[in-house]
């Protein structure tokens, strides 16, 4: 077996990185734990923590076989440590360093750039749980409520991912980010999270299926570009993160597509045309397609302010210096340092939406945005080919980037669904048909009653087409009870 692929599970911290041979990371990590479990309890699913929940737990960082399931109460998940096996003779693959030997301890130089990439990254992991921490109460049934809870352990898991790249490579300074990381709060007014998006609600269960679809999504780039990164250990510990995030996406994909099923066989049953007839829908105790539009429209334009600004100085820096390439930076065919080539970039001139060419060393952050929109489409026309093949006219589409902004560009200006700028008292008068209204919430809100019995399902849901682990359809993912 390849170097690191098997894992320690003797310890109180599961690794394959032989903590037992690194007692300085081992006792900063588990002088951590305690702090960890204490906001676990506090902000992690609420009035589950007792719950035998079928999870799956990572054992081997084997990409055949990694994960094993079974019955874990959460405060009991085997958090763990967890790097993809070390690649031999590893180089850096862009920027001014490119050709140069992999780094396995940080360049001084590049302590602070690095410090802050993965401060950000390690922010956003628990604040999606606590983001989603009421979800259980409303499941549409344990199915969900079980995949609900997987995501939530495994974002746990990447903040420990970061925090033991902070605590090992970065001391002090990397205990007090890790500290720090267990005192910010989502939504919280004195200390919120850092990026905007994870400071939202995740109400019900339509938004958090948005959010797995859409926000975790823009995870799985940041965490592409920055297994890319000459930093070996957190290339490494990237490229073992994004095995457990496609799991995520697919809780988002398909419960959107679960939705659609759902709606569109219940106006059939009921011998409704039109899709927008929102009324008629709704008295079917199903989501309207419309109002789905507009969840799409918010998730997606509050994730696209996560790329950051178009045009970017820090995005350039980060990878010529090597630390955050691009999307499949591995597979791109040019010369990997950019210095002299251009990239088209959406601008905003005097009110007007326009192609700018600019250089692409600071268009990064763009580039990965549209290789984020890119990989949204492949979803969104599946999405499609469902509510087509249920003989509904109806098509979802995603709304302009310059759309409902408040980072970048389009931060300065309104613009509508289809990228047309309007006055600021147009855009008020409309912003109701397209993002969800106070009523949508409320109506969507109405439609969380829980049902918990193994193998129900809430009538505005499908159920899937495939248990977790091959289980058969009444299969009891979550024991409440025992
Ligand atoms: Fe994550
Ligand atoms: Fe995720």
């Amino acid at each position: 077996m390849p170097d690191g692929m098997n894992v320690d599970y003797d310890g109180l911290i599961p690794n394959n990185v032989d903590l037992n041979a690194d007692a300085r990371v081992r006792k900063a990590l588990e002088t951590w734990h305690p702090g960890y479990i204490d906001w676990w309890k506090d902000m992690g699913p609420e009035g589950f923590q007792e719950a035998l929940v079928y999870l799956r737990t990572a054992v081997s960082v084997d990409p055949k076989g990694w994960a094993r399931f079974d019955y874990v109460r959460m405060p009991d998940y085997k958090w763990g440590i967890l790097l993809a096996p070390k690649v031999e003779g590893r180089l850096i693959g862009f920027g001014q360093h490119r050709g140069e030997p992999a780094w396995q301890e940080v360049p001084g130089e590049y302590r602070g750039m690095l410090r802050r990439l993965l401060t950000i990254q390690g922010d956003t992991e628990p604040a999606s749980v606590e983001q989603q921490r009421f979800l259980g109460k409303t499941a549409p049934s344990l199915y969900d409520m079980r995949n609900l809870f997987q995501v939530n352990v495994e974002e746990g898991r990447h903040l420990w991912a970061m925090v033991y790249l902070l605590q090992k490579h970065f001391g002090k300074d990397g205990r007090e980010e890790a500290e720090d990381l267990l005192r910010r709060r989502s939504g919280n007014e004195d200390s919120p999270r850092m990026l905007g998006a994870f400071n939202e609600e995740t109400p019900d269960w339509v938004s958090f299926f948005m959010f797995t679809f859409f926000t975790d999504r823009d995870g799985k780039m940041q965490l592409e570009a920055l297994a890319q990164s000459g930093f070996d250990p957190l290339s490494r510990t990237c490229r073992f993160m994004l095995t457990e995030e496609a799991h995520h996406m697919f809780v988002g994909e398909t419960g959107v597509q679960r939705v659609i099923e759902r709606t569109c066989a219940a106006m059939r049953a009921a011998g409704i045309e039109d899709p927008s007839d929102v009324e008629r829908v709704r008295a079917l105790g199903v989501v309207d397609l419309p109002t789905l539009q507009k969840k799409m429209n918010l998730h997606f334009s509050l994730t696209l302010d996560l790329f950051g600004n178009e045009v970017s100085t820090n995005a350039a820096n980060a990878y010529n210096s090597g630390l955050k390439g691009r999307y499949r930076e591995d597979k791109l065919d040019d010369d990997h340092r950019l210095l002299d080539s251009a990239y088209p970039v959406l601008r905003c001139v005097d009110g007007v939406i326009a192609e700018e060419a600019v250089p692409a060393l600071s268009a990064l952050n763009m580039r990965l945005r549209d290789d984020y929109v890119v990989d949204c489409q492949g979803g969104v026309n599946r999405w499609n080919k469902a509510i087509e093949k249920a003989g509904v006219a109806f098509r979802l589409t995603l709304p302009h980037v310059a759309f409902n902004r408040k980072i970048g560009e389009f931060s300065r200006i309104h613009a509508d669904p289809e990228g047309r700028v309007l006055p600021p008292e147009q855009w008020a008068a409309n912003r109701d048909r397209w993002l969800p209204s106070t009523e949508d919430n409320l109506y969507i809100v109405s439609l969380m009653t829980p049902v918990d019995n193994a193998g129900g399902y809430a009538p505005w849901i499908a159920s899937p087409k495939v248990g977790i682990d091959n289980k058969p359809g009444d299969f009891e993912y979550v024991k409440l009870w025992d």
